[in-house]
């Protein structure tokens, strides 16, 4: 059995006398330990379909199974302790919390999980050793979303799930974000799912989901990923 299976996922919002489709009818599945890239242009559904993936929200019908439990029946106390225990976040604006240092950011995010981790060993891991004690504004772009990966990281979640995760950043500091992640899946096994609206990161997934107006337009599944040292975009 795949390790997330989607079926007839419906998302919903109701605006005045219109019903606008977020998500309508996904179906797909993703493997445990693979890399998948959500692409679709903006208004897609991508940020929808995390959200549902990460359970900060509720699907309006369908399946929505993770490691053979559907979201849609968890109550609210067992939703809480998935987002806090088996998933990472990683979001395009970092979302790091400002009056903690970057040592403290992935401390917290540690001890929510109940990992075992060392937050500075985590770090030192993103090439973030002598920035540990700083606070998120005195960190450049790329520096802060390292942070949030060893945030992300440091809980030794199952699932990743990364909304544009190199957005704002330049092509190299890009780069070496991909790379952490891809890492996460390769080496820790973790499922890593990837959203973003460009396509050059395409043939970097493992399998890569096209979403449309809300709607899977294709899903492809890459035998040979390409090498993210090698990517161009
Ligand atoms: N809370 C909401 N209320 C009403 N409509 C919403 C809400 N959230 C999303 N939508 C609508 O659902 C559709 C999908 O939005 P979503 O944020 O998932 O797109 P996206 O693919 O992530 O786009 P982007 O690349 O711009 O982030 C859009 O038409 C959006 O306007
Ligand atoms: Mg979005």
């Amino acid at each position: 059995m795949a390790y997330i299976d989607v079926k007839n996922l419906t998302k919903s919002y109701q605006m005045g006398a219109n019903t606008i489709y977020a998500n309508q009818d996904l179906t797909f599945a993703i493997n445990e330990g693979e890399l998948v890239i959500i692409l679709g242009a903006s208004g897609a559904g991508k940020s929808t379909f995390l959200n549902l993936l990460g359970g900060m929200d509720q699907a309006d019908s369908g399946q929505l199974v993770v490691d053979g439990t559907d979201l849609v029946n968890l109550s609210e106390y067992q939703k809480t302790e998935y987002r806090r225990k088996d998933v990472g976040f990683v979001f395009q604006f970092y979302n790091l919390i400002p009056n903690l240092t970057a040592k403290e950011n992935v401390e917290l995010a540690v001890e929510i999980a109940g990992s075992q981790l060392d937050a500075g060993a985590v770090l030192t891991s993103v090439g973030l050793k002598k920035r540990i004690d700083n606070f998120p504004a005195q960190l450049s772009g790329g520096e802060q979303q390292r942070v949030a990966i060893a945030r992300a990281v440091a809980k030794q979640p199952k699932l990743l799930l990364c909304d544009e995760p190199t957005g704002v950043l330049d092509y190299e500091t890009g780069k070496q974000v991909l790379l952490l992640l891809q890492d996460m899946a390769r080496k820790k096994g973790a499922t890593v799912v990837i959203v973003t609206h460009n396509a050059a990161l395409a043939p970097i997934g493992d399998r890569v989901i096209h979403l449309r107006d809300a709607k899977v337009e294709k899903v492809e599944l890459n035998a040979h990923p390409q090498d993210i040292q090698t990517l161009e975009y």
